[in-house]
């Protein structure tokens, strides 16, 4: 009997390809770049299962492209914002994701965008390369202190816990929060919860952890970056649409915040042009928040173990639903 055919929109780590092989007939997309629309309509179809990327729009076209055979569609990423979870609900097509493996790698590069924002470390750096390193110079490259800061974190779930643990164990900074809870294991007894104007107001580094929503896009917009104080650190390390990237670029070259980190641009990929690199106080990776050798194999066998659950018809490891 022939095997159930899945559709891999990428090539992931060995590891969760390894676990598909002998249950499925992979279709596997081995361009670097994503399967453009039309190729994903038609690629799916029959299929029994998807693993998608977060730059994979699965909506109702692709749910129905597929057909009554889709059985699961398995993200490999923590955040679905890029699936219609109610119009899969509907149909009865599982859906899967990949959290808790990313998340100390996640807060990890959190940090090091606050660190490298706060400290100047982009501009430092190119003024190396520029042959600009003439001396010590007592007034070049001052930046903000770490120690004892105020953090803000909008969001305190998985990944904005394991940030502000981070802040406050090591760098001793008050935080407050607003949404999520601290757990007992993070020792944060002290955070307060906060609205998030006071949030805005009151800290020296704001740090995103939300997931993308119709409510969380644009969160961060003119308003909000208005209500900053002029010495903020900005980081998104969550999703580019839950700021408003034009008003950000003007709250940076106003002075109304101090720097920003973002390891999440909106769109992605951020174009070379775009105005926020040419600033000196934006720093900027390429969506590399998982990008350890551990996580991404743990995200690859997750997602590849909720695709084999989802064809198999048995509870997904890991659903957001
Ligand atoms: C990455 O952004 C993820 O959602 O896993």
């Amino acid at each position: 009997m022939s095997q159930p055919r899945v559709f891999v929109a990428r090539a992931i780590p060995p590891i969760g390809l390894d676990l598909l092989r002998p249950h499925f007939e992979i279709d596997l997309w081995t361009d670097p770049l994503p399967p453009s629309r039309a190729t994903v309509l038609e690629r799916v179809q029959g299929c029994a299962g998807i693993l998608s990327l977060l730059t994979d729009t699965m909506d109702v076209d692709v749910m129905e492209a597929a057909g009554p055979t889709l059985r699961v569609i398995s993200n490999l990423a923590v955040g679905v914002n890029n699936i219609d979870l109610e119009a899969a609900q509907a149909r009865g097509i599982a859906v899967g994701h990949t959290p808790d493996v990313l998340t100390e790698s996640t807060a990890d590069l959190a940090f090091a965008l606050l660190i490298t924002a706060a400290r100047r470390m982009g501009e430092a750096t190119a003024a190396v390369k520029a042959g600009e390193w003439k001396t010590w110079d007592p007034l070049g490259f001052i930046g903000a202190d770490l120690m004892g800061a105020t953090l803000g974190v909008v969001g305190l779930g998985r990944i904005g816990r394991a940030f502000a643990r981070r802040c406050h164990g090591g760098w001793k900074m008050k935080v407050l929060y607003s949404g999520g809870r601290p757990q007992p294991e993070d020792g944060l007894d002290d955070a307060q919860a906060v609205d998030l104007d006071t949030l805005l107001e009151s800290s020296d580094f704001v740090s995103v952890h939300v997931p993308l929503t119709t409510k969380t896009r644009h969160l961060f917009d003119a308003k909000a970056f208005a209500k900053m104080k002029s010495s903020a650190v900005f980081v998104n390390t969550a999703r580019g649409p839950i700021h408003d990237q034009k008003a950000l670029y003007q709250a940076l070259v106003s002075g109304e915040i101090a720097a920003a980190g973002l390891d999440v641009t909106d769109p992605e990929p951020m174009d070379a042009t775009d105005p926020l690199l040419t600033l000196d106080n934006c720093i900027v990776v390429p969506h590399i928040g998982s990008g350890t050798r551990s996580s991404r194999d743990a995200m690859s066998r997750i997602a590849a173990e909720n695709l084999i659950a989802g064809v198999l018809g048995t509870t997904l490891p890991f659903s957001p639903l």
